[in-house]
């Protein structure tokens, strides 16, 4: 997310980064184990959000939340280049 943004690409998100709305939640492309693992509080709330069986897809990340330690592919749906 913030590679995005500092690319110039607007990244959808909605409660200051915290992990309680999932807005910015991304598909991972290629790459996953190069992200954190899943920790309670990002689990919680994908779930509270979007259901258990969103979190059995461990491609499913909250951008806000996923440390990542190299480079990744996500899909986003919404990103969109700042105008
Ligand atoms: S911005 Fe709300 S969960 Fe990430």
């Amino acid at each position: 997310m913030e590679a995005a943004n500092a690319a110039g690409y607007y990244w959808p998100e909605g409660c200051s980064r915290n992990g309680e709305c999932t807005n910015c939640a991304m598909d991972v492309i290629a790459g996953i184990g190069r992200l954190s693992r899943m920790g309670r509080y990002e689990r919680a709330n994908l779930i509270r959000q979007r259901g258990r069986s969103s979190v059995e897809d461990p491609r499913l990340r909250l951008a806000c939340q996923a440390h990542i330690e190299g480079d990744i592919v996500v899909a986003k749906r919404g990103v969109e280049a700042h105008s």
